[in-house]
């Protein structure tokens, strides 16, 4: 079974469609630094996420998963057309998994209209909602006979400006210990995903004002998974880390940004019984076209 894992593809939904009357607040400043040259790594999302469905249909991708950041501010509008866009990676919504990132729920407006779940609903059905406790949350998706998808929700609404930090309910923690105590999973492959990194590149985590506050909960969590990963994004560099140190069986993979200029990477897990393939995707400006480049092999 082979799992593609994308993230942070952050739609340029042309500034000029967003109704001025919207800027305001946080959402302002958000517009500020796209204009300031943040936005322009992202000109050609929509068109690389084309590409990204025919490498996928070319390599026989069986599920995929984007961690979050489909949007710069969050606005209804953009959630409408990001939910467009996903489209030709979602043909079947039962082969994708989307969850939020903290741009997708921008301001507390967005989650009192609960413009996310109204317009990605269909790219989030729970195998096991008899676990869900924070509407939809946790996610679990079976992956065939040898792995399951976990997701938990981190992101939240930040009004203020500078933060831009994320944590998980504790009782969606609670109830991710309760599925994976759950026999049905023994001898699964686990990957546990949601959008805010526990930890960066150098093995230490993120600021708290940018960082996930309970990354330190979410990774006791996953200390009783024997084999698997924590997969993340939200930052937008790929990067794999090993948490043996942290007394973790299961590495961190985080899937940078699928789109952004000069930094376009995602993660692929072949899937065995007894074995995980992992490689390493980027994409070739050139070509126009998204490549597999480096290899490691897991057993367990
Ligand atoms: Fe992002
Ligand atoms: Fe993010």
């Amino acid at each position: 079974m082979r799992i593609l894992h994308c993230s942070d593809p952050h739609f340029d939904l042309s500034l000029r469609t967003i109704p001025l009357r919207k800027w305001f607040g946080k959402r302002a400043v958000g517009a500020l630094n796209l204009l300031g040259g943040r936005g322009s790594y992202f000109d050609d999302a929509d068109s690389k996420i084309g590409d990204l469905a025919r490498f996928a249909e070319r390599y026989g991708v069986d599920l995929t998963l984007c961690t979050g950041d489909f949007t710069a501010l969050g606005l209804r509008s953009e959630l409408e057309e990001a939910a467009e866009l996903i489209a030709p990676l979602a043909t079947d919504p039962s082969r994708f998994l989307a969850l939020p990132g903290n741009h997708d729920i921008y301001a507390h407006d967005v989650i009192h209209t609960d413009s996310f779940n109204e317009f990605f609903a269909r790219f989030m059905h729970n195998d096991w909602p008899q676990y869900a406790v924070d509407d939809p949350w946790p996610i679990v998706r079976l992956l065939g006979e040898h792995g399951a998808i976990v997701a938990v929700n981190s992101a939240k609404p930040n009004p203020l400006p500078w933060r831009s930090d994320g944590r998980i309910p504790h009782e969606q923690i609670e109830a991710l210990r309760r599925i994976l105590a759950d026999p049905r999973l023994r001898g699964r492959w686990i990957f546990v995903a949601t959008h805010y990194a526990a930890r960066l590149a150098d093995g230490r985590p993120d600021t708290p004002n940018h960082g996930l506050r309970n990354a330190d909960e979410l990774l006791d969590a996953c200390r009783s998974i024997e084999k698997g990963a924590i997969l993340n994004g939200h930052i937008h560099r790929c990067y794999r880390i090993d948490l043996s140190s942290e007394g973790l069986a299961i590495p961190l993979y985080c899937a940078g940004s699928v789109t952004m200029e000069g930094r376009e990477c995602f993660w692929l897990f072949d899937m065995h019984p007894d074995r995980l393939e992992v490689h390493r995707g980027s994409y070739d400006t050139q070509a126009r076209e998204y490549r597999i480049e480096s290899f490691e092999e897991i057993r367990r």
